[in-house]
């Protein structure tokens, strides 16, 4: 098994479900509130660590309750948290409205803001250590830049998550290995919006010349469309009765990664990472709704 470091977040998230939406100055009456542990970074963490991998994570928590729960959380899936720092300042926190089975997601980043280029170079030994990096936009752009470089230095592989989406230094691209947005991010990197089979392959190939190798763009109900050396190929999604989204995206990269580090071929790591993806989209909150590997080959021979 490869190892696999994620620089990333690690929230706590504040849930509430509801009908609708609240409109401007008015109060609803939700349902279901529970505290969750989240985080894009620590939910990749998660669904790698559940699904079989050697994980360590570089991030970031207050000196607060949440920040030792959430630290307690990870360990508990085995995950290395030598490289968590306690920092002053709260732990990063995510209030999330479930409605429909989607949600609304406002974040504030708090500790994560702490990992930066100068905590990252601190810590170059673990770039030694890992043969993936696993990274998204919830820490500092410049954090997130540093660490692809020199994840580039050290010979290894760098998986990006643009998420949440936001601008980020061109050069960053050519560092990247693979990337996985979804359709939405795609859109904004590139400003083609993949909303059919021709547009999904120019978005792609737009990844791609700004030197993205791999490309993976998942497309919610659509499934994904992924490059398998020079072809795209297109996966479906598997039927589940959809309960909340949250952690769709991250779980499907932490199963994605975990099928190819196993040696698995694109097509086959997108179907256990959409297996991933489904098992989690059909529970309740972020990490906790991720299954093990056990669950996912349960839900494959009964699919
Ligand atoms: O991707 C889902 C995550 O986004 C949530 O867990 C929340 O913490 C936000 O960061």
């Amino acid at each position: 098994m490869k190892n696999i470091l994620v620089i990333g977040s690690i929230n706590v998230d504040y849930v509430i479900h509801t009908e609708r939406l609240p409109k401007l100055g008015e109060t609803l009456t939700g349902s279901d509130f529970a505290m969750n542990f989240g985080g894009k970074g620590a939910n990749q963490a998660m669904a790698l660590a559940k699904t079989g991998c050697n994980v360590k994570m570089l991030g970031a928590v207050g000196k607060d309750l949440s920040g030792e729960l959430a630290i307690n959380n990870l360990k508990s899936f085995g995950i290395d948290t030598t490289d968590v720092i306690t920092v002053d300042a709260p732990t990063g926190a995510a209030v999330i409205t479930v409605c429909g089975g989607d949600n609304h997601i406002i974040l504030d980043i708090g500790a994560n803001a702490y990992v930066t280029p100068d905590a990252i170079a601190e810590r170059e030994a673990l770039f030694d250590w890992a043969d993936y990096v696993v990274m998204q936009y919830e820490i500092p752009m410049e954090s997130v830049l540093f660490a692809a470089r020199m994840t580039k230095k050290h010979g290894k592989k760098v998986v990006l998550n643009p998420a949440p989406v936001k601008e980020a230094d061109p050069e960053l691209f050519r560092f990247v290995d693979m990337i996985i947005p979804n359709e939405f991010e795609a859109q904004l990197i590139t400003g083609i919006s993949p909303n059919d089979e021709a547009t999904t392959k120019q978005a792609i190939r737009a990844l791609q010349a700004l030197g993205c190798e791999t490309v993976i763009i998942t497309l919610g109900k659509r499934g994904c469309a992924y490059t398998e050396g020079d072809s795209i190929g297109t996966a479906g999604i598997y039927p589940v009765k959809v309960v909340d989204t949250t952690a769709a995206g991250d779980s499907f990269i932490g199963g994605l990664c975990k099928s190819l580090c196993e040696g698995k071929s694109m097509s086959d790591a997108v179907a256990y990472a959409s297996a991933v993806s489904s098992i989690t989209v059909s529970r309740p909150g972020a990490g906790i709704s991720i299954p093990t590997a056990d669950e996912v080959e349960d839900f494959l021979k009964k699919i």
